[in-house]
């Protein structure tokens, strides 16, 4: 592999002198969705399909980015003191937010560098090819300065990128799990105070599989960005009755409470998502710890339907999917990500696994005129270089 993404570093640069190989994975999120911009605890893990990055200091202050996924758009080429957003530098401005995140807050940046990228992470998928690609960027970046960034910090810095350069107003859970994911497990994730506990997250004789809709609904971006500010308002609203810091601290006994002062039904109905999420993530734990695969499926779908009645982030694709997948043999399944189209996973037992597969993709052949793709995925270390 290694050997391969030098000589494709090679052809777009002349040579591959100096050049060095990274890989990013993407993320699958377990359970706790729509919770880490509340102080939740999410429960994700990183996973065996991401981006490649090669890269070398160059002696002059140009940037040039080449990604194989978008070979019509050629070399992005920008100087290191020009990094403003640009639309037609497209996946691009990803890596130059990183930069100019770096130069903000002081650090030196002497010369440029030449960037090839590579991913297999699906777009749009839900499964966080732009974390991923952020996450690879503040790496290697990191290592050719020498900055000495932690992996947190990288996680840090890629979120700003989304946050303030991009306008997508994200959480935290992506960008850590891809900076600080660790191999064949899952990370109980604290997104208040950053803290992290590694879990099993597999159950004997049962298989986690990834369900793609090969659905990108193009309004997700200001659909999220709309979660985040009816959770804001709910915040808001509630402050002037309870004292806490995050949504997700307030417990599912207080609902009726809730429910009273917030008048608003599409409000409410956001903050009984969050605060049901959370629950039925500390349940989730519960099962893991009781290798309970049966009480893990049930709330995966209990977060299903919360998201999509509750929170309304789902629609007939994902629902399409995950009905499918519990007709035929799933034990539980659940939109995984931001939704709206994008991935849904699926608990199944070994033996299931193919004959599951194949219904669904039938069923959701028939229902929506898409075809379903399907990733079987290992958990695995995050961001860094590349040995073999
Ligand atoms: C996207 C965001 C995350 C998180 C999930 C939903 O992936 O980037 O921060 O909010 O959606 O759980």
């Amino acid at each position: 592999m290694k050997l391969k993404l030098l000589e494709a570093f090679e052809s777009i640069y002349g040579n591959h002198h100096d050049a060095k190989v990274y890989y990013a994975p993407g993320r699958v999120n377990l359970i706790g969705e729509h919770i880490d911009y509340n102080g939740g605890l999410v429960f994700p893990a990183a996973i065996s399909l991401g981006t490649y990055g090669v890269a070398r200091l160059r002696k002059d202050s140009q940037i040039r980015f080449y990604s194989a996924n978008y070979p019509e758009q050629g070399i992005v080429m920008v100087d290191l003191h020009d990094m403003h957003y640009q639309f037609e530098h497209g996946w691009a401005n990803y890596a130059k937010g990183i930069i100019t995140f770096l130069l903000n807050s002081g650090r030196k940046l002497p010369v440029g560098f030449d960037l090839y990228v590579s991913g297999n992470l699906p777009t749009a998928s839900g499964l966080s090819s732009s974390a991923s690609l952020e996450v690879l960027v503040a790496y290697i970046a990191s290592d050719l300065y020498k900055l000495n960034l932690s992996r947190v910090e990288i996680a840090l810095m890629a979120q700003r990128v989304e946050n303030e350069y991009m306008g997508m107003h994200c959480g935290i859970m992506d960008q850590l799990i891809i900076a600080c994911g660790i191999k064949n497990k899952a990370l109980l994730m604290n997104t208040a105070t950053l803290e992290m506990e590694a879990h099993d997250a597999t159950f004997e004789g049962y298989q986690f599989v990834i369900m793609n809709t090969n659905y990108q609904r193009k309004t997700t971006d200001s659909k999220y960005n709309e979660r985040v500010s009816e959770c804001n308002e709910a915040k808001s609203i509630l402050k002037t009755s309870f004292q806490f810091n995050h949504l997700c601290e307030l417990k599912p006994d207080l609902l009726p409470t809730v429910q009273s002062i917030i008048t608003n039904d599409v409000i409410y109905r956001r903050v009984k998502h969050v605060i049901t999420e959370q629950a039925r993530t500390l349940d989730a734990m519960k099962a893991m710890k009781a290798n309970d695969a049966k009480w893990f499926g049930k709330l995966l779908n209990q977060s299903h339907h919360s998201l999509k009645d509750d929170y309304e982030v789902t629609g007939v694709h994902l629902d399409t999917l995950v009905d499918s997948a519990i007709r035929h043999g799933a034990i539980g399944a659940r939109v995984t990500g931001a939704g709206f189209g994008g991935c849904a996973i699926a608990l199944v037992k070994n033996e299931f696994v193919d004959a599951m597969k194949q219904s669904v993709k039938s069923d959701y052949r028939k229902i929506t005129g898409l075809e379903a793709t399907f990733y079987e995925v290992n958990f695995t270390n995050g961001v860094g270089g590349l040995e073999e």
